[in-house]
């Protein structure tokens, strides 16, 4: 009784949220509610908390597996909430749902969690909501992380994050499993296009500008925002294979200076959770590894956040791994690395291990507590515990058109112009145009994997309102200038004849080559070259004589070497989302001015893959050696329907001393007769260090519109932060000496004293 009595005093102490402004004595109210919620939870209760289970295991299911249309089993439910008093539920039953159908889900999740446990503490619903609410039917689908970054427009990604949130609030879910940052440095990684591409400035940027439009500028301010899941902590997007869940090597050196600091300034922003990467790295599995979890991320970077494993990966530090003997140990040794929550996600062995393991003292109590608090803390902050459930009802904007003209918009500023030919494009109206390739007529292919489903291979059962490339094409100058012919299937022989006879009836050719929806292990591939058959088709639109305008719909740079030359021109479009169709046909046509710029080093040779930044001794010749630094295209390449060029490059110092900073100006001008957009990238080479310098790194970007015929002076800031780098102890440092500022085709040297 005296029990009862005590708990619902601290419920009701839950309950009543007090309105201060001072985020310290607010945080420091929480976490004393948190204690005092902790100094009453049993052990199987707060190990039930540092559980989550994903939510196929609590459907109906027979023997083939989940019945459809699924329903939750009211039995695995209250074995899941009622008796193993889990934290956590994750995942969409394998395949997008209706509004309708999350909010009945999460309603009687949450229900059972408030009215069946003695603690009725709510369940943290996540999802992988990547690129927009993908797992919810109708939602709005934004270009992936690849695309964002091409469009070096970091409002671009902080409005993704807006209406995402947005979006999965209004499906009843508060937490995401996004942003990726992790580099995309390995071209055939099938998580490349999830990555914010291969320079650390600019993964920094955009995710910190994403992590500020999931969550907003403080977590609690309103049900319209989510909490993130920076992922996947740290390394993992580095396999030496360029196989997906393969050993990485990872000096530490370059783990600090390449890998942490996207993530370091995610957390700074306030990110407010983490999943692990499931490599290993130099040998250790990251799942294990204290230093990795505990040492730098939580002392470190001092999060305080939750630290989520990804997929089963406990069990597989013994399945897979090798480095436990039991699933028991596995479970030891996770926990003791630092984990806080474990995506189990299918049965409840973490459970019975765990509560044994602090039971017989392998675990410390102390550990599980700082453990539940992390989680007990983010459920506050995104009150739960006051509104376990938010409704649809609630957000009238889901789908709007507004947030579908911003997509489009997006979309726009992503797709780049790798080449243009005699000014091939735009393409006027009024020609006859022959489409073909695999991705033409695809919706699957322009949005990738995490869409509707994990591979986004059923993407085109989905979608009703939006175009592929083919339709957005035929809207744009109408059915009677357009001949289709598929060609060739992304792997499979087609009618790639039918091509030929087509062309003689057409001014132009539209090549839509590239990849079908993917993501992590059934993406990996051994050859980087786009497949064969699609060469073929290329090679054969080529030999018609037509000009061919090749649209690459891919999520990795997929070599195009054997054939590019024979194109006249080239757009990159990644993978554009549910409006990125519409985007290729205003682009295309000249209703849209491209100003995308490639966030990677686009290879041309598979066993050539250096990135911008390179080291000097990967080009020793420029230019002159058969295998000197020769992408297909630059990182920071893209060209625009106009022209811009820079003058005046000035620094208001030559030397920079102390904490001193220089004024970099420089003239931008539009000599051209349309308006554009101008990414104006500033890069820094260190002459000499102790550590060998890349030949260069990107320090400062700026997106800008310019009026045809005008001029914008552009100015950046730097100081001693831009000229620090790891040294061979594994600290930041700078060392004096000679730098070179250069924008674009301009230089200017500097002194550090
Ligand atoms: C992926 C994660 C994802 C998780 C939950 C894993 O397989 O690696 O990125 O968040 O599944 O769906």
């Amino acid at each position: 009784m005296k029990n009862i009595l005590l708990i619902s005093l601290i419920i009701h102490f839950l309950i009543l949220t007090g309105c201060n402004n001072n985020i310290q004595s607010e945080n420091r109210e929480s976490d004393q509610k948190i204690d005092s919620l902790i100094s009453v939870m049993t052990l199987e209760e707060k190990v039930g908390q540092m559980t989550q289970i994903t939510l196929s295991h609590l459907l109906k299911q027979d023997s083939t597996g989940v019945i459809e249309p699924f329903q939750l089993d009211t039995a695995r439910l209250k074995e899941a909430i009622a008796d193993y008093n889990i934290g956590s539920i994750l995942n969409c039953g394998g395949h997008a749902n209706s509004l309708e159908k999350w909010n009945e889900i999460i309603s009687a999740i949450q229900d059972m969690a408030v009215n069946d446990t003695r603690l009725q503490i709510p369940i943290l619903y996540g999802i992988d909501a990547i690129h927009g609410a993908n797992y919810t039917q109708n939602a709005t689908l934004f270009p992936q992380q690849i695309a964002q970054a091409a469009t070096w427009n970091p409002n671009i990604s902080k409005n993704i994050g807006t209406i995402t949130a947005y979006e999965t609030r209004a499906s009843g879910i508060p937490w995401t499993f996004s942003p990726v940052l992790g580099l995309g440095r390995k071209p055939s990684w099938p998580r490349f296009w999830e990555t914010f591409g291969e320079d650390v400035y600019l993964a920094g940027i955009m995710g910190e500008a994403i992590t500020e439009g999931y969550q907003g500028k403080k977590l609690s301010d309103d049900s319209t925002k989510i909490a993130v899941c920076l992922k996947h902590f740290v390394g993992y997007s580095h396999p030496n294979s360029g196989k997906d869940r393969t050993p990485a090597s990872i000096p530490e050196r370059e783990l600090r200076e390449y890998f942490l600091p996207p993530f370091e300034k995610a957390v700074k922003a306030g990110g407010n959770t983490v999943m692990l990467n499931s490599g290993e790295i130099n040998g250790v599995p990251v799942h294990a590894s204290k230093f990795i979890i505990i040492d730098i991320l939580k002392e470190e970077l001092n999060f305080k956040g939750l630290v989520v494993t990804d997929w089963s990966d406990i069990k597989y530090l013994h399945d897979r791994h090798k480095v436990a003997r039991t699933q028991k140990e596995a479970v030891r040794i996770a926990v003791n690395a630092g984990i806080d929550m474990s995506m189990v996600p299918e049965d409840y062995t973490f459970h019975k291990h765990l509560v044994e393991l602090v039971k017989s003292g392998k675990v410390s109590k102390n550990r599980i507590n700082d453990a539940v608090k992390r989680i007990l803390r983010i459920k506050m902050k995104l009150g739960l515990f006051e509104k376990p459930v938010t409704h649809y009802s609630d957000y009238p904007q889901f789908a709007s058109k507004e947030f579908s003209s911003f997509n489009l918009h997006a979309a726009e500023e992503a797709i780049t112009l790798l080449k243009n030919k005699n000014n091939l494009l735009p393409l006027s109206k009024n020609k006859k145009v022959l489409i073909t390739g695999p991705a033409a007529n695809s919706m699957a292919a322009l949005n990738g994997g995490w869409t509707y489903t994990w591979q986004g291979t059923e993407t085109d059962k989905y979608i009703e309102e939006n175009h592929t490339i083919l339709e957005a094409i035929q809207n744009k100058i109408g059915e009677k200038n357009i001949t289709y012919v598929p060609g060739s299937g992304f792997n499979e022989r087609k009618d790639i004849n039918k091509v030929i006879r087509a062309s003689a009836n057409a001014d132009h050719i539209i090549l839509c080559l590239g990849e079908n929806a993917y993501c992590e292990k059934p993406g990996d591939i051994n050859d980087l070259y786009i497949p064969e058959v699609q060469k073929e088709l290329a090679l054969k639109a080529a030999a018609t004589g037509k000009p061919v305008t090749l649209l690459l719909v891919e999520g990795r740079p997929r070599l195009i070497s054997k054939f590019e030359s024979e194109m006249d021109a080239v757009l990159m479009a990644y993978l554009p989302g549910n409006r990125g169709g519409d985007a290729i046909a205003n682009i295309l046509f000249g209703d849209a001015n491209p100003s995308g710029k490639l966030p990677f080093t686009y290879p041309r040779f598979p066993n050539a893959l250096e990135t911008y930044d390179h080291k000097h001794t990967e080009n020793l010749d420029p230019g002159k050696s058969p295998t000197s630094f020769n992408p297909q295209y630059e990182f920071g390449e893209g060209l625009s329907y106009t022209n811009f060029s820079y003058s005046g490059l000035q620094l208001s110092d030559t030397v920079m001393e102390g904490d001193g900073e220089i004024e970099v100006m420089v003239k931008v001008t539009n000599k051209g007769n349309r308006k554009g957009k101008e990414t104006i990238m500033l890069f820094i080479s260190d002459h000499y260090s102790s550590i060998t310098p890349s030949v260069k790194r990107l320090k400062k970007f700026k997106k800008l519109p310019i009026e045809p015929g005008k001029s914008r002076t552009v100015g950046f800031t730097i100081n001693r932060e831009d000229l620090k780098f790891v040294g061979s102890d594994n600290r930041w440092k700078t060392e004096k000496g000679r730098f070179t500022v250069s924008i674009e085709n301009l230089n200017q040297e500097f002194v550090l004293k």
